[in-house]
C-alpha cells in the first residue's frame, strides 16, 4: 500500500492533495497518533459526521479547541441550548438585517480598501484587500471604532494560530490565551455601554435579541463576537484570496466572470469546493460508529478533512480541476443546507455567516474587477498556498492599468 504522509509533515503542508487522494483510496479511516484522532477523508463520511442524523457526534472537542480563546460559544453547544442560541444570532446574518443594515457596510469597506490602491496599478490582493476586508466588515457591523481594526487583525491572527496549533507550540498557545483576556477587557465595557445606548449595529441587535425568554449575557455576547472575528475573518479572507488566485490561474474563466457577473456565486462555490479555507473540523463520537474503512469507538476524536472530501472522485468528476461550469456543482445560488460542497459544514452547525460571506465575496469581487480591468499576476509570480488546519494563498501580487474614477 502507498505510504500516507503525516498530516503534520512539511511535505503534507506543501501540498496535501496527493496525500488526501491516498487516504481516500487506501485509508479512509486513519488513526493519527499525534492528534489522537481518527481521520476521515471521503465525502460520504465527512457528510455523515456533519449531518449527524443519528446523534452520534458532539462538538465536545471545542471545549479544548475553542474555549481557551473564546470562552463558551455556539459551536460548543448542542440540543436546545444550541437551537435557542442560533435563533438569537442567525436573523442578523440574513434577510432584511443583512440587506438593509449590513450590505452598505460591506460596500463601504470594500470601496475604502480599493481606493487606497486603485490608482497605483499594482496591489497585493491578500495584504491590501483579503486579510483586511472581512475583519473590517465585522468590526464595522458591530459598531466598533475604526481605529481599532489593526488590533482585531492581531487578535484574530493569534486565535487562528491557536486553532491550527496541532503540534502544540507553547508560545502559540499562550498568545491565544492572552487574546481572550485582552478581548474581554476591550469588549465588556463596550457591551455594557451599548446596553445603555443602543444603536442600529449588530452589537445592539445581539444585546436586545430574545428567544423564548432567553437573552444573552455580556459574557455570551463577548464570546460570540470573539468567534465572529475568527470564524468570519480568516475564512472569508482566504475565500476571497482563493477565488482570485483560481480565476487568475484560469484566464478564460476570469474573462467569463468579468463579462457575466452573475457567475460570481458559481466561482465562489467552486473555489470553496476546490480550495476550501477550512480544511479540518473535529468532532467527538458519542457512541461507537462504523464509517468507511472501520469502526470508531465511543469517546474518540474524529478529524474531518474537508479539503479531501471536497475532491472525492466518488462525488466529483475530475475533482482536481477548477471549473466554475462543472455540472456536479448544482446549487448556482451557492447556499442552502444541501450545498454542493462541505466548506461550510452541514447540519446543526452549518455556517451561520454563509450568506454574509457570499455578500462580501460578490461585492468585493465586483468592485475589484471594476477597478482592475486587465488584472494579471505580477510577472514571474507563482501562487503558493500555506496552512494545514486552514489553508490559503499568502500573497497575490497583481498588476493592472488604473482606471479613472
Ligand atoms: C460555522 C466555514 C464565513 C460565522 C462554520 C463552520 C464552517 C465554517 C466549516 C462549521 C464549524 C463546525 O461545524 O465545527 C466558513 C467559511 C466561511 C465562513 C468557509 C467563508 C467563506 C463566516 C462568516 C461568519 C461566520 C462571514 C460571520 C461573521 C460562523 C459561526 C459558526 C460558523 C458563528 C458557528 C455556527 C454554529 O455553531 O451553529 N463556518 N465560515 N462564518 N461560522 Fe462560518
Amino acid at each position: 500500500a502507498q505510504q500516507v504522509p503525516d498530516i503534520l509533515s512539511p511535505e503534507f503542508a506543501a501540498d496535501p492533495y496527493p496525500a488526501y487522494r491516498v487516504m481516500r483510496e487506501t485509508a479512509p479511516l486513519l488513526w493519527h497518533e499525534a492528534t489522537k484522532s481518527y481521520v476521515v477523508s471521503r465525502y460520504e463520511d465527512v457528510e455523515r459526521v456533519f449531518k449527524d442524523k443519528a446523534g452520534e457526534f458532539t462538538t465536545d472537542n471545542y471545549a479544548w479547541q475553542l474555549e481557551p480563546v473564546h470562552g463558551k460559544t455556539i459551536l460548543q453547544m448542542s440540543g436546545r441550548e444550541h437551537a435557542v442560541r442560533r435563533a438569537l444570532v442567525a436573523p442578523a446574518f440574513r434577510g432584511s438585517d443583512l440587506e438593509q443594515k449590513f450590505l452598505p457596510v460591506i460596500e463601504r469597506n470594500s470601496r475604502e480598501l480599493i481606493d487606497a490602491f486603485r490608482h497605483k496599478g499594482t496591489a497585493d490582493l491578500v495584504d491590501d484587500f483579503a486579510t483586511r476586508f472581512p475583519v473590517n466588515v465585522i468590526a464595522d457591523m458591530l459598531g466598533l471604532d475604526k481605529a481599532d481594526h489593526p488590533r482585531f487583525h492581531r487578535w484574530y491572527t493569534a486565535v487562528i494560530a491557536f486553532l491550527g496549533n496541532l503540534a502544540g507550540d507553547p508560545e502559540v498557545t499562550a498568545a491565544g490565551e492572552r487574546t481572550r483576556v485582552e478581548f474581554a477587557e476591550y469588549m465588556l465595557p463596550i457591551i455594557r455601554e451599548r446596553r445603555e445606548n443602543p444603536g442600529d449595529d449588530l452589537l445592539s441587535v445581539l444585546c436586545s435579541a430574545e428567544v423564548d425568554g432567553v437573552r444573552m449575557s455580556d459574557e455570551d455576547i463577548k464570546a460570540f463576537c470573539s468567534l465572529l472575528l475568527a470564524a468570519g475573518g480568516e475564512t472569508t479572507d482566504k475565500a476571497i484570496a482563493g477565488i482570485f488566485a483560481n480565476l487568475l490561474a484560469h484566464p478564460d474563466q476570469l474573462a467569463a466572470v468579468r463579462a457575466d457577473r452573475s457567475l460570481i456565486p458559481r466561482a465562489f462555490a467552486e473555489t470553496l469546493r476546490h480550495t476550501p479555507p477550512v480544511h479540518m473540523i473535529m468532532r467527538q463520537s458519542a457512541t461507537e460508529v462504523t464509517l468507511s474503512g472501520g469502526t470508531v469507538p465511543a469517546g474518540a476524536t474524529v478529524t474531518c478533512l474537508i479539503g479531501a472530501a471536497n475532491r472525492d472522485e466518488r462525488r466529483y468528476a475530475d475533482p482536481d480541476r477548477f471549473d466554475i461550469f462543472r455540472e456536479d456543482l448544482t446549487t448556482t445560488t451557492a447556499f442552502s443546507a444541501a450545498a454542493d460542497h462541505l466548506a461550510f459544514a452541514l447540519g446543526r452547525h452549518f455556517c451561520v455567516g454563509a450568506l454574509l460571506a457570499k455578500a462580501e465575496v460578490e461585492i468585493g469581487v465586483n468592485q475589484l474587477l471594476d477597478a482592475m480591468p486587465d488584472v494579471r499576476l505580477a510577472d514571474g509570480f507563482r501562487t503558493a498556498e500555506q496552512g494545514v488546519f486552514t489553508r490559503g494563498v499568502q500573497s497575490l501580487p497583481v498588476r493592472f492599468t488604473p482606471v479613472q474614477g
